[in-house]
């Protein structure tokens, strides 16, 4: 016997592997939620049109309610046959019905019920990711608070440069993260543009009314070419841009905090119950949290490519290639959520020891550009003062000794306009003071950042 949905045409049944083969109902059941509810709407709508009956309309909308209900009680049998989430629970329908349930599809296709649905499930996945965002940002922004006045060295090169204190650092992730919010506010407004009533491509002859759906599902927008609502995936490669980005973002910090709980760097505590031990060496407790949040970006980055690579020469309108787009779009899903996760657990749980970051600032000549701006108020040209310094740096280098720790009459034989008040800016508390303006990282500012945040989130 032919497929029961499209069998009419054909004089076989689908070979048992193709039927395998291009069935998605293993991945795509994930959405039936999103398809009952456009069925819902659908059903709804078809009745304002004078398509179907309120008698119809409410067997049907019964019938999908049974349904939702069996499938969350684990009591929905999903059929390899019929393909894919869509036909499973319309043939459902029908079984629970009658022939009634036959009339659901009038006026649409499952090339605009797919794509209806993926925007549903994406809108609130994406609604979930900004939650966690945000909860992330929160526990930056406490750690930040607490650590405003914990002093470390700034890298660049990854050799020790200035000062900085360890909440200004924290809240440079917190602004990677902003952006991270903006970009996924901004692609849920091009998520949320409604394909159902594009039908297969052309539209339909049906007197149908998209406003009607649109409302009914909270779609900003009815798509304004059926072609293109049917093909279009560009919302998905979108999302799963903004995931890489995401992701790259939480490589940084994570290569950070790896580098940080080094023994060689002994910048921070990792709790204990984020991180294992090894099943051979008794000392090891490694930062598994962050470096797996790493190797993660692979997966995250790949499907981006894979995305970019299944639309890439695509003609209109829609292909069986599209059905592909579900697990990639599905696992950036779950690995972010994931990340997020474990990050937003993380970071309230981080401890600094700031003895070891003190230290480190001590130890690289982070003060060196402070006492380059001393010379150069007192009247010397930067350049010659970059000069001088660099002469005292060497100095050091050979004395094992910091520039706070030279006496004024060290100090004054590379320049003799220093004086007694150089001190004040060769402590690590007074060069993070002294940068103190929009942006800088004195502990006040790094305070004022902190406030203007906590600002930002309420705002959400
Ligand atoms: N399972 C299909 C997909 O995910 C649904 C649309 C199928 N449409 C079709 N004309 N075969 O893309």
């Amino acid at each position: 016997k032919t497929n029961q949905q499209w069998g009419g045409r054909f004089n076989e049944p689908t070979d048992a592997f193709v039927a395998r083969f291009t069935a998605s109902v293993e991945f795509d059941q994930r959405m039936y939620r999103q398809d009952i509810q456009g069925s819902v709407a659908h059903a709804t709508m078809l009745t304002e049109a004078g398509v179907l009956t309120t008698d119809e309309r409410d067997m049907i909308l019964q019938g999908l309610s049974e349904i939702q209900q069996d499938i969350e009680a684990g009591r929905f049998e999903w059929s390899i046959a019929l393909e894919d989430v869509h036909m499973n629970i319309e043939a459902a329908l029908t079984n629970k019905i009658g022939n009634t349930g036959k009339k659901l599809h009038t006026g649409r296709s499952r090339n605009d019920q797919v794509a209806t649905d993926i925007r549903l499930y994406l809108r609130d996945e994406i609604d979930l990711i900004l939650l966690e965002i945000t909860r992330l940002q929160q526990g930056l922004l406490g750690l930040a608070e607490q650590e405003a006045d914990t002093i470390m060295p700034g890298f660049t090169h990854l050799q020790t440069a200035q000062p900085v204190t360890f909440g200004h650092h924290l809240m440079a992730w917190f602004e990677m993260l902003s952006r991270d919010y903006e970009r996924f506010t901004d692609t849920r407004k091009r998520v949320n543009i409604m394909p159902l009533g594009a039908a297969a491509l052309a539209g339909t002859t049906y007197p149908i009314r998209r406003d009607i759906t649109c409302q009914l599902l909270g779609f900003d927008a009815p798509a304004e070419n059926s072609l293109d609502a049917v093909s279009d995936r560009d919302f998905a490669i979108e999302f799963c841009a903004a995931s890489s980005v995401l992701m790259m973002h939480m490589t940084r910090m994570s290569e950070e905090l790896v580098l940080w709980t080094s023994a060689q760097f002994n910048f921070i505590n990792l709790p204990d119950r984020f991180c294992t031990g090894s099943s051979i060496m008794p000392q090891k407790k490694n930062p598994d949290v962050p470096e797996l949040v790493r190797g993660k970006s692979g997966r995250v980055y790949g499907h981006l490519f894979s995305l970019l690579t299944l639309m890439k020469s695509q003609p209109l309108a829609y292909n069986k290639d599209n059905q592909e787009d579900k697990e990639p779009l599905f696992d950036t899903i779950d690995t972010l959520k994931g990340c997020l996760r474990a990050y937003a657990d993380m970071v309230p749980a981080l401890e600094s020891r700031k003895e070891y970051m003190r230290e480190a600032a001590l130890r690289g000549f982070s003060t060196a550009t402070d006492l380059a701006d001393y010379l150069v108020r007192q009247g010397m040209p930067f350049r010659d003062a970059h000069e001088v310094v660099g002469k005292s740096v060497a100095y050091g280098i050979n004395t094992g000794k910091d520039l706070g720790e030279m006496s004024l009459a060290e100090l004054q034989t590379f320049s003799d306009t220093i004086a007694d008040d150089v001190f004040e800016v060769l402590t690590l508390e007074g060069s993070v003071a002294a940068r103190n303006h929009l942006g800088g990282t004195a502990p006040n500012q790094v305070r004022a950042a902190v406030a203007r945040g906590q600002e930002k989130l309420k705002q959400r």
